[in-house]
């Protein structure tokens, strides 16, 4: 990853490091805060069961899709369309990804911000003062409102993802990662146990785990399968990226299997962590993105060594959310560095600038713009919307259709078996590739319609 231009492929140290670097990539923010408060949202139980089909029918074969894409290329999501049918309109999903990147991490660099804010109010104990969740969210609204707080801490963030992306990734992050990701694992399961034991926890599994089909409309299709490219870093080239930095010698049906794998155990068991706590607490699950916010630190607030386990999830949730933020910086960059020959200094420097100031107005959403409204939503939340349900998904229709029709599955699937590797699945795989992923996906954009 660290210099595209010479493409010296291969990049990634050991097959570990790749897998791990594509798991930073998937699991992020998308599962520990916005997982738990679009499941509230969305009536619990049978929004889960749908997440879980939309990640395993659907999500799953793009990935591999991409990986393959990626690693057959050795290029950026424009440049890989571009090679394999030059001169096409495909290509137009190249950029519809690149454009993805922008905007998801324009938003996302503000959430980053706000977890980094609440490493420090841990360390001062500021967030750890409450009882009441009530009060945790009333702080947390306060923070947010905050004009010139919040752009702070946004701009350190995307300094962070400046930092590492300007120098590649190299050892720092795959390295960064053998440690993260078994600790935040660690991490979560304390929490779990925390949250089931508090008074009236049951209620909380209940709506989290019992179906309730009455509650499911076709938006709430829609916004499943746009949480589960969200969460699989899906429909905008991230994974093909990361795949174009691969050797032949690779397993790609087993590093997605891992890596899907790994993001959907930790989305899930947020959700046993927070809606226990909410409904223990006497919350509403519905209160949307403060949700982790309010109820983390109270629950942190009434248990032994708070504070540390308060100031160690906050750093693990930062560096999660870093390794995925790179990952977005890192497809708009590679673009500018494969395709219109920047050098790696200037493209991370500009475009990490430019992503900021589209920022601006989604970190200012909660505050001084918090009434200019699109349609009844927010600045952030129309990004948000336009990304993940929209542009996400509709590229990874068009990228299974792609690799399903006009690439060809029997080309991926030469792809796939380089050296030797069996693909056992390839059938299964290119049913779903050619028929299932694009017509899901169409039906559910149509569905909306009527
Ligand atoms: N998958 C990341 C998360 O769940 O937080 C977000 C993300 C990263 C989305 C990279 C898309 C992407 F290309």
């Amino acid at each position: 990853m660290s210099t595209p231009t010479n493409n010296k492929r291969g990049f990634w140290a050991t097959r570990m490091g790749f897998i791990l670097a594509a798991s930073g990539s998937a699991i992020g923010l998308g599962n520990v805060w916005k997982f738990p408060y679009v499941t509230g949202q969305n009536g619990g139980g049978a929004f889960v069961l749908l997440y879980l089909v939309c990640i395993f029918a659907i999500g799953l074969p793009i990935m591999l899709a991409e990986f393959t894409l990626g690693r057959r290329t050795n290029l950026n999501p424009v440049g890989a369309f571009a090679a394999i049918k030059p001169g096409s309109p495909w290509v137009g999903i190249g950029f519809m990804g690149v454009s993805a990147g922008f905007l998801i991490l324009s938003f996302y660099a503000v959430v980053g911000g706000w977890t980094v804010a609440y490493v420090v109010k841990s360390v001062t104990h500021s967030v750890l003062d409450f009882s009441s969740p009530e009060q945790a969210g009333q702080f947390f609204g306060q923070f947010i409102s905050h004009t010139w707080e919040v752009l702070i801490y946004h701009a350190i963030f995307m300094a962070l993802c400046v930092a590492i992306v300007i120098k590649g990734v190299h050892g720092g992050i795959e390295r960064a990662c053998d440690i993260m990701m078994p600790t935040l694992f660690v991490i979560l399961l304390v929490l779990m146990a925390r949250s089931l034991t508090l008074p009236g926890a049951m209620e909380g599994v209940k709506f989290y785990l019992y179906p309730d089909f009455s509650k499911i409309q076709p938006q709430t299709v829609l916004i499943a399968l746009g949480q589960a490219f969200f969460s699989l870093s899906l429909g905008m080239g991230a994974m093909l990226t990361y795949g174009s930095y691969l050797s032949p010698k690779e397993n790609l049906t087993a590093a997605t299997v891992y890596v899907v794998l790994f993001d959907t155990l930790i989305a899930l068991l947020m959700g046993m962590v927070i809606f226990p706590a909410v409904f223990s607490m006497g919350l509403a699950p519905t209160e949307g993105p403060s949700l982790v916010f309010s109820v983390l630190p109270t629950v942190f607030s009434s248990m032994p060594m708070g504070t540390l386990v308060s100031i160690i999830f906050f750093i693990l949730l930062t560096i999660a959310a870093l390794t995925s933020a790179i990952s977005l910086l890192e497809v708009v960059v590679a673009y500018f560095i494969d395709q219109r020959g920047w050098d790696r200094k200037r493209a991370v420097l500009t475009m990490a600038g430019v992503i900021y100031l589209l920022g601006v107005p989604s970190a200012l959403s909660f505050g001084v713009l918090g009434d200019v409204k699109f349609m009844g939503m927010t600045f952030f939340d129309t990004v948000d919307n336009i990304a993940s349900n929209y542009l996400l998904p509709l590229g990874g229709m068009l990228t299974a259709v792609f690799v399903g029709w006009i690439w060809g599955t029997r080309a991926a699937k030469e792809e796939i078996e380089k050296h030797e590797t069996r693909f056992h699945w390839a059938d299964q795989w290119a049913f779903l590739i050619r028929f299932i992923a694009p017509v899901a996906v169409a039906g559910v954009f149509l569905a909306r319609f009527f």
